[in-house]
């Protein structure tokens, strides 16, 4: 019996592309942009009794080459048509497939075989090529609506180097996606190519410092138990997903408090992740990918692999994508699961010498994707406290152009001679449908301040705080204020602990980063909700994306910006917080050649949501 949020499993998507395709009379000129599981809505899933079979639904996004137009469908596993709608001026996001294509045609594209040629390279197999969408201006003459990509190029020196120690400046084909046609070669410029190599693979680097062996033995097995998609850990209980769009997904989090079940959140996840570059020059100001929107971060999910991603008990979950022909593919040990220790979790020494002391245990979900250059690792963790945090681990080679050695570049990183790493941020944005103890929430912000000196602060360090609910969705656009240590709560209204104070659960930002790009540029307008911190909305099926569900090639004001004009209320409703965090990533030259693990995320703490410390009931260890 499948759970109604359980992921789409290969052999479910299978039959949805069969059907689908009989359907919809689908042939060769239309491409499977997306394949997701339709999630019930939340009073279905409340209701759901799981001795009851439920329908399986499948949103299915095909692009149609032929018409440049996007549809989407609504299909049961079992072939029952719900919905089949146009998207009147979208454009689908890139499948792997049509990056494929993209990238052969430019390969054998004559003038791009001309262009290597006077920079002395004979062979274009040499050449590594990545398609990325045009993330700024289109290049007048070929903006009239269709789908285009650029290709940024590096030279593979040798078969097994680094070739982004090797990028091939001014050079690139910009391709039609669709017509499978070079439509434009920009061949401005004759730097050099940089010929320092930036080995990093251990046959290469011969790294040799060493450690002694740390093993992690769990004799008894770990502590957690999986049921298909539901884990049970600790106190905690909810469900794992995945989403061919945002990747790994938390579904239903509940917590034991005392032996009542107690609702935290409905759905976690990553919304969209977006790198905006800041340097000007030789095509690098096109590098704004949104790595969720316009590609579907699911699908670069790795494999991975046991000791060296993950250490310990581990128990991993396959994941399955639907590519762009229709085939399905099958994502082994996509989600790994754990328990990792995590220092002590409380600590006191009485007068008397009594100690108490515990130590702490968390729960890891994680996955890693890659992405071109760039690993994002995205890991959920939950703790014996009952927090919750989100980290994301970003990781791999930083994007790298040529300049002249020693030129004036001011917005890169010059980290070997005439081989630059463009300064670029990478922006994230969490979608969290958190349900404290029921549906109907708000959302409180909490400011410190001090009164002027007088009756009210005598000495001159008091202080208090102060809480405003945020009312409607206009006012709820807010920004991070460390003057005030500013942070936002979640509560119920309706529900209220032994001291009378609504139960609730704060977000704790973490380290942070603003948007340098100006609102009124190409990114400034299609990521716009990047200008606040934090968003709330009031809870609608559909509105999961907040730069929209069509950022590729998009003229802006999609998502976030278009659903708050409605300007709802958003006191003692179902609420969807959106927290958008990240890096302001000014390549060091230790970044180099892959970028040591930077984190950024937040933390979801209870905040007079329990009676006491839930680490109370923890038992010591032996
Ligand atoms: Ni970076």
């Amino acid at each position: 019996m499948r759970h109604p949020l359980d992921p789409l499993s290969a052999v479910e998507q299978e039959q949805v592309v069969s059907h689908a395709k009989t359907a919809w009379k689908l042939d060769h000129r239309h491409i499977f942009s997306m394949v997701q599981l339709e999630e019930p809505t939340k009073i279905q899933i409340l209701n759901w009794k799981s001795d009851e079979d439920f329908e399986r639904v499948a949103r299915v996004t095909i692009w149609n080459m032929a018409t440049a137009t996007v549809s989407e469908g609504l299909i049961s596993v079992d072939g029952v048509v719900k919905e089949w709608k146009e998207i009147p001026g979208a454009k689908s996001p890139v499948s792997v497939i049509e990056s494929t294509i993209a990238l052969e045609v430019a390969r054998k594209d004559q003038s791009v075989i001309d262009a290597l040629k006077r920079r002395g390279i004979n062979d274009p197999q040499s050449i590594h090529m990545e398609a990325w969408p045009i993330g700024a201006q289109i290049p007048k003459h070929l903006a009239d609506g269709r789908r285009l990509i650029w290709t940024p190029m590096w030279h593979k020196v040798t078969a097994d180097g680094n070739f982004y120690a090797h990028p091939i400046s001014g050079l690139h084909a910009i391709v039609d996606i669709d017509a499978h046609k070079v439509v434009d070669l920009e061949d401005k410029e004759d730097i050099p190519i940089p010929q320092t190599p930036g080995p990093y693979r251990a046959s290469q680097t011969g790294g040799t410092v060493e450690l002694k062996p740390l093993m992690i033995h769990q004799p008894d097995g770990p502590s957690f138990t999986v049921d298909d998609w539901k884990i049970n850990w600790e106190r905690w209980q909810f469900r794992i997903g995945f989403d061919q769009r945002e990747g790994l997904v938390i579904h239903d989090v509940q917590f034991n408090d005392n032996g009542k079940m107690r609702r935290i959140a409905h759905r976690l996840s990553i919304a969209e992740l977006v790198i905006p570059y800041g340097d000007p020059s030789q095509g690098a100001y096109r590098k704004n990918a949104f790595d969720t929107g316009e590609y579907g971060l699911g699908n670069f999910t790795n494999s991975l692999v046991l000791g060296c991603d993950c250490l310990g008990e581990i128990y991993y979950l396959d994941a399955a994508v639907t590519e762009g022909d229709g085939t399905v593919r099958t994502i082994k040990n996509a989600i790994c699961m754990h328990e990792e220790d995590f220092g002590i979790l409380w600590k006191h020494v009485d007068v008397d010498g009594h100690t108490e002391v515990r130590r702490a245990r968390r729960f890891v979900a994680s996955s890693i994707v890659t992405v071109n250059n760039y690993e994002y690792g995205y890991f959920w963790y939950f703790y014996q406290d009952g927090s919750i945090e989100f980290e994301a681990k970003l990781t791999g080679i930083v994007l790298t152009l040529a300049d002249h050695p020693g030129a004036d570049h001011p917005s890169a990183t010059e980290i070997e001679p005439g081989l630059f790493a463009p300064y670029h941020q990478h922006i994230l944005c969490a979608r969290l449908d958190l349900d404290i103890d029921g549906t109907e929430n708000s959302v409180v912000e909490v400011e410190s301040f001090a009164h002027p000196r007088g009756e009210k602060n005598p000495y001159g360090g008091a202080y208090e705080t102060r809480e405003t609910t945020l009312k409607s969705e206009s006012g709820a656009g807010r920004l991070m204020d460390v003057m005030k240590s500013r942070y936002w709560k979640v509560i119920n209204p309706n529900r209220k602990n032994h001291m009378n104070q609504p139960v609730g659960y704060k977000l704790v930002p973490g380290h942070n980063t603003f948007p340098l790009a100006l609102e009124d540029s190409v990114l400034g307008k299609r990521a716009a909700f990047m200008y606040k911190h934090l968003w709330v909305t009031r809870n609608a099926q559909h509105e999961r994306y907040p730069a929209g569900d069509y950022p590729f090639q998009h003229d802006g004001g999609a998502g976030i910006p278009e659903w708050i004009a409605a300007d709802r209320d958003i006191e003692n409703e179902d609420v969807v917080v959106w927290y958008v965090f990240g890096t302001n990533h000014i390549p060091r030259i230790e970044d180099w050649p892959v970028m040591p693990v930077e984190r950024a995320g937040f933390h979801l703490k209870p905040s007079g949501f329990f009676a006491r410390s839930p680490a109370m009931d923890v038992a010591p260890s032996e």
